[in-house]
């Protein structure tokens, strides 16, 4: 059942000034404010609507009622400037000037306040309140409406929670810091990849079996198009290093920060979805000492100045040489054992992996058109999951992704 529409407040045009028509007209637009905002809180919406459908209906009446009364455009207030402040004989001026500000301010406190009253209706727990209240009416604000008629300081405020960094975003934040500081940019590429930048420019052929260390997913209805065009999302962040280095030239030093998909069911340290965070740098006399110096440097400013990092012989199609960089084991101090056992989290050798790396494979600037002949660079990819469950030892990669407050508060 919808409210009982009753014609609408019309402000009154002014003929006679005198204080006691003021008065009455006054006291008139008052009622009308005051019964606008009952209906308002005591709106009935229309029966077996979902609950969020009922909130978005009386917050849309309160919008309308806010824009009827004090829209600058032809709101109440502005109209009781023209048809009653602006029309006033000149020894009536003052004293009708008075009157309207008195309203003026009336008027915006009392619907300033009827949308805190609103708020915390929908902040309460609603449920409670149908079922103590079986028709509906939420008839225990029509008392409340009554005493917010003055201001009583003894009832509980509105409650804004803060919102916070999602430690994912935060350690990928803290990462690209890291790297802003040596005077990296930051560059973005899109989710959704073809083949050709998340596999084939960076050196992974057609058919080529490196191609099943990652578990892709694949757009459907892709047949049609040629390898190359077809549609998948990006499994892992590499392809924005063939995005940058085709709109650049060197030197380039960028880190590529972003969201990755494989088709891994989850588990406590596998997600279909997950970050990395990219590193490319190009320039001329670029060595593996730096990759190493840079990288080093990075996981230090990251886990510790006391973290040490070893580069083991590893393979991508898109690095050559590649390496695994491992750090030393942050929970036993890289000593394998701890609390008179070996210790779990590094399986007692002290190392523990955490990226790849490698000099830029020259097939790939083929492709971008640099000359591997003049220039060179280095390589690197990170997982931030991986990393944070690390930093603040968390046991299970789903915690990230749960949206359970309990959680994510502890890094507020
Ligand atoms: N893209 C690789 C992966 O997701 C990680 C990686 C390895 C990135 C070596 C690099 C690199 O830039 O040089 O497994």
């Amino acid at each position: 059942m919808s409210p009982k529409k009753q014609s609408a407040y019309a402000v009154p045009k002014l003929t006679n000034f005198s204080a006691k028509t003021l008065g009455a007209r006054s006291t008139e637009l008052r009622a009308a404010l005051e019964e606008e905002i009952r209906r308002l809180l005591l709106i009935q919406t229309a029966g077996g609507l979902e609950h969020d459908a009922e909130w978005k209906q009386r917050w849309e009446e309160c919008k309308a009622l806010r824009d009827r009364w004090v829209a600058r455009k032809n709101g109440i207030v502005t109209q009781l400037k023209d048809l009653w402040l602006n029309p006033a004989p000149s020894d009536k001026k003052s004293e009708v000037g008075r009157r309207f500000n008195e309203l003026k301010t009336h008027i915006e406190e009392e619907v300033n306040r009827a949308q805190a009253l609103l708020q915390r209706m929908e902040t309460d727990d609603q449920n409670a309140i149908i079922e103590s209240d079986p028709s509906g009416h939420f008839g225990s604000y029509d008392e409340a409406l009554k005493s917010t008629q003055g201001l009583d300081i003894t009832l509980p405020g509105i409650r804004h929670p803060l919102g916070a960094e999602h430690p994912v975003i935060k350690t990928m934040n803290e990462m690209v810091r890291v790297f802003r500081n040596l005077g990296y940019s930051v560059e973005e590429g899109p989710e959704i990849e073809t083949d050709y930048y998340n596999f084939e420019a960076l050196n992974f052929p057609p058919n080529h079996p490196a191609r099943d260390t990652q578990d892709t997913l694949f757009m459907a209805n892709q047949e049609s198009k040629p390898l190359r065009d077809r549609l998948l999302l990006r499994t892992h962040t590499s392809p924005v290093q063939i995005r940058t280095m085709e709109k650049m030239k060197p030197p380039v030093r960028v880190v590529c920060p972003g969201k990755v998909h494989r088709n891994d069911a989850p588990d406590a340290t596998h997600s279909p979805i997950f970050h990395q965070i990219e590193g490319l740098a190009v320039d001329t006399n670029i060595t593996f000492c730096d990759l190493k110096g840079t990288l080093d440097h990075a996981m230090k400013e990251m886990f510790g100045s006391s973290v040490r990092t070893r580069f083991y012989p590893s393979f991508f199609p898109f690095t050559e040489p590649s390496a695994d960089v491992q750090i030393s084991c942050i929970f036993c101090g890289g000593r394998g054992y701890r609390d008179g056992g070996p210790c779990r989290n590094c399986k007692a050798s002290g190392w523990i992996e955490l990226l790849g790396c490698g000099m830029v494979d020259p097939n790939v600037y083929g492709f971008v058109d640099y000359d591997a002949k003049k220039v060179g660079g280095f390589a690197f990819g990170m997982g931030v999951e991986r990393i944070a469950i690390l930093k603040y030892g968390v046991d299970d990669i789903q915690l990230f992704f749960n949206g359970d407050v309990r959680f994510l508060e502890q890094f507020a």
